[in-house]
Formats: C-alpha cells, structure tokens, sequence
C-alpha cells in the first residue's frame, strides 16, 4: 500500500535527494573548496522569510555565502514586485550582471520571488536577459534543488513559475537565520483581498494558513536556539486559520505562543483594519509576551478612496479600533502604511489622510506614492493628478509625520524603555541601537556583549526621532 506523506515530510524527502546528488556535482566542478553563493533578498519581511529557507537549502547542498556578487559561483536575486520602483532597480541590477557573466559564464544567475510570477516579466527577462539561467515562483520553493540541479547538469534556461504546488505551505524546508536573537516565522502565505492597487494576490495566490502544530514546533526550535524576538509574518495575519480544520484562529495562535516557556517577545505583521477585532486586541493585551505594538495600514483617510481601493473599512471603524487599543493598552505604539495619489484621490481627499495622522499620532508611517501595477483594477482607473502634484503631497504627509514623531519623542525623554538589544549604533562608535516593544529605536553608549539581550534604557535626548539614552 502507498503511503502517504505529511507535506513536510514531502518537501524534506525531496530535498534530500537533490541535494546529495548536487553534492556529488559541486565536489567535482568546485574540487578546491566550497562554492559561494551572493544572496540578495529585496521587498517585505515575507520575502526575506523565503530568502532564509532558499538560503537554507543552499547551505545544505554544499554553497558557503559572500557579500561580494563578484566572487560568488551562484547569485540568487530574490525579488519584489510591489511598485514600479522595486522593478525598475532589480532589472537594473539584473543588467549589471552582464558583464560578470561574459568574464565568467559558468557562474549561475537565478532570479525567484513575486516579480517573477508575472507573465510579462519572464518574458522581457527572457528577451532581454538570456544569460539568466533559473527563473522561478513564488510557489516552487520546495523544488528549488531539483531546478538547481537542472541548471547544475548543463540545462541553460530554466524556468518555474506555475502556480501548482504539491505543498504550498514550504514546511519541511530547512532555514539559514540571518539573526540569532531576532526570527521570521511565516503563518500564512498569499492575500485574498483584492485591494484594487495591490500586485499581492495575484503573485502570491490565495489564503493559505500553516497549522498551528507546525507554527509551535517552528516556534520551539527558535527559541531553543536562544531567540529573544519571534515576529509572526502574513500578509493579513487577522484571517491566520480561517476554515481551517484544526480551529485555531490568530488570537488562539497567539494564546498558545504565548504559553511557550522561554524569555522572548511576540511581534506580528501584517493585519489589516478590517479583521483586525476587539478579541485580537484583548489578546494582545492579556498576553504578557505579545509586544504591544499594532502595524495597521490605514492607506487613507477618505471613505471614497477606502472604497474605491476595496479596503472594506470606514475612516471611522479605523478610529474606533484605535479608541478601542489604546483603552486596552494605553502604551501601544501604532505604526501604518499611507498610499498618496491613488487614481483620482482629490486634494481634499488627501488632506483627510493628513487630519487622519494627526488624530491618530502614529509612531511611524511608511508612505508610498501610488505605483500602477499590471492586472490591477487601480491600474486601469483615471488618474488625472500630475506626478509632480502627487511629489508635493508626498512631501506635505512626510513633514506633518516627522512633526508628529518630533512631538512623541520629546514626551519620552526622561522615560525608561526596555530594549531589544539589537547591534551597534551606526553614527557613535561603543555606542549600541536597541529597540523597544513599540518598534522605536534608542541609541546608547554601552559594551558589546549587550547585543541580543534586553536592557533597560532612559531616554536622555530625542533629536526629531531619533532617540539617545542611557543604561540603567
Ligand atoms: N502603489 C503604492 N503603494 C502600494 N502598496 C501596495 N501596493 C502599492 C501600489 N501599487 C503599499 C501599501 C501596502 C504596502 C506594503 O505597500 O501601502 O500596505
Ligand atoms: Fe495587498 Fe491588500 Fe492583500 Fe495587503 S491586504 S497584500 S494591500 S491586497
């Protein structure tokens, strides 16, 4: 009788066998010392979470890792396809890999991630840059060393980028971590959402939620190796387990993280307004190792653009979950996401997004101008605001932010923070950067050895938003 395989167990089976047969390979072609491999990951934190398993499994069949593109046997460029600007730099990128290339043809080029789930991406790539040898998905992680092998065994051009996947929830693969003390843990992957600008469901599919045994297994093995901070990734972490068989929806996971034992703080992204619930909201504050932190992309402050941009909330049901965290937990620092210039946004209408942050005082604000992206509904709309127009509202929203976190700063000097304690400060040398629950950097002076535990740090000086402090 077959047996059946959990999809972990499938993906590992799989690995296995590439591997060693890529083993053997690279022991005759690289005879006088591992081979290196350049991995450059751009865009979200989902990405740089599949950028740690493909680095995982680089590890595995045998590659050592470089800074320096120009010494690597292989070059993984994991890409982004969020806004036009994202593209314009990785083709620029991907060109400057040309001349490396001709000096030196048997160095493998390999481009992955969302950009390549566009058809006419892998097109112009085709076209326009054929000494690119692997192209492949966002789905076909788990067969990333049965391509490489491909490519290993004389193949010139590979490409996957379908959107079948006998086990799309990557379990099973292993993880190369970047940071000891700080971890990336994907709870679900793709976007049923449809907001009409977003280039995300159509290049990472539907919904999909791990269970909630492999989440917790994932979460042990990460605090086991010492980690003081897990940050839950999704792309709307609010609908983690919808329809799920096992029944646990985010604030249960959440619950359950919380129960393991161990000295670590929780951090989710991203939720979104309209599934985010009071029950979250009362979970975040019960759990004593959930960071009370909210990233929580309002996108604007017009009910007509909300609309229009199919977010599915009101201005006002924003600020009422607003009203509703801070009543909860009075010290949650929020943090959003503001797009100006969405096809036919009104000046008016945008300085609603601006009487929006003010009210709300975030802690901080990513801010996109309006990018159109093939396939989307918004790419199609109107858009009769000039660019130049759409730059000075840009810069209006930046300085009214900068304002509002000027004001907070300064209501923190004399404060006490606990910190993450992340590296050193990049201007002062012995100085250290830590980070606090509510995602805000403080500089201090302090010892090296500090780095990755958590200390207790006044605020002394708050220079716009940047904070300096001391160690108590
Ligand atoms: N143009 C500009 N910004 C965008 N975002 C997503 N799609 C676009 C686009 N087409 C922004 C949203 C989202 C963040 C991750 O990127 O604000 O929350
Ligand atoms: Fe894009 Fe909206 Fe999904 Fe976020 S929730 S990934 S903005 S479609």
């Amino acid at each position: 009788m077959a047996k059946t395989l959990s999809p972990g167990a499938e993906n590992a089976q799989l690995q296995q066998e590439y591997t060693e047969l890529i083993r053997t390979v690279l022991s005759v072609k690289y005879p006088d010392g591992a081979p290196k491999a350049f991995v450059h990951t751009y865009g979200c934190q989902g990405n740089v979470a599949d950028g740690e398993r493909l680095m995982g499994m680089l590890t595995e069949m045998g590659y050592v890792f470089t800074d320096v593109r120009e010494e690597a046997d292989f070059i993984l460029l994991n890409t982004c396809a969020i806004r036009e600007h994202a593209e314009d730099r990785i083709y620029g990128n991907v060109g400057a890999l040309k001349p490396l290339k001709n000096s030196r043809p048997d160095v493998i080029v390999a481009l992955c991630g969302c950009m390549m789930q566009q058809a006419h991406v892998c097109e112009k790539i085709k076209k326009s840059y054929p000494f690119v040898n692997l192209v492949f998905g966002t789905f076909a992680l788990p067969r990333f060393p049965a391509l490489v092998y491909r490519v290993l065994t004389g193949e010139k051009h590979v490409f996957d980028t379908g959107e079948e996947s006998a086990s799309p929830l990557n379990e099973g693969l292993p993880v190369f971590r970047e940071s000891k003390f700080k971890a990336w843990l994907p709870v679900m992957y793709g976007c049923n959402n449809f907001c009409t600008y977003c280039v995300v469901p159509y290049v990472r599919g539907r919904e999909r939620s791990r269970t909630a045994e492999a989440i917790l297994a994932e979460a042990k093995t990460i605090i086991a190796g010492g980690a003081k901070e897990i940050t839950l990734l999704g792309q709307n972490v609010n609908s983690y387990g919808k329809g799920s068989p096992d029944g646990v929806d985010f604030p249960a996971l959440l619950r359950m993280l919380n129960a393991l034992p161990g000295d670590f703080k929780i951090r989710f992204m991203t939720s979104h307004p309209k599934d985010c619930t009071k029950e979250l909201l009362d979970t975040m504050a019960s759990c004593e190792k959930v960071a009370h932190h909210l990233h929580l992309p309002v996108q604007s402050g017009s009910n007509r653009v909300l609309r229009e941009m199919n977010r599915c909330y009101t201005r006002e049901t924003y600020l009422e979950l607003i009203r509703y965290a801070r009543s909860v937990m009075p010290d949650i620092s929020l943090t959003s996401d503001i797009i100006v210039g969405f096809p036919g946004e009104t000046y008016e209408e945008f300085l609603q997004t601006l009487s929006l942050i003010r009210e709300v005082c975030f802690t901080s604000l990513f801010t996109f101008i309006f990018s159109p992206r093939a396939g989307t509904k918004a790419a199609n709309m109107d858009d009769p605001v000039p660019a130049a127009e759409k730059s000075r509202w840009f810069s209006e929203l930046i300085r009214a932010q900068e304002e509002i976190a000027a004001e907070r700063s300064r209501e923190t000097v004399g404060r006490v923070f606990e910190v993450l304690v992340e590296g050193s400060a990049r201007e002062q040398n012995s100085w250290l950067t830590g980070r606090t629950d509510g995602n805000v950097i403080i500089d201090f002076p302090g010892d090296e050895k500090l780095i990755g535990t958590r200390a207790n740090v006044r605020v002394t000086q708050a220079k716009n938003w940047v904070l300096t402090g001391e160690l108590i």
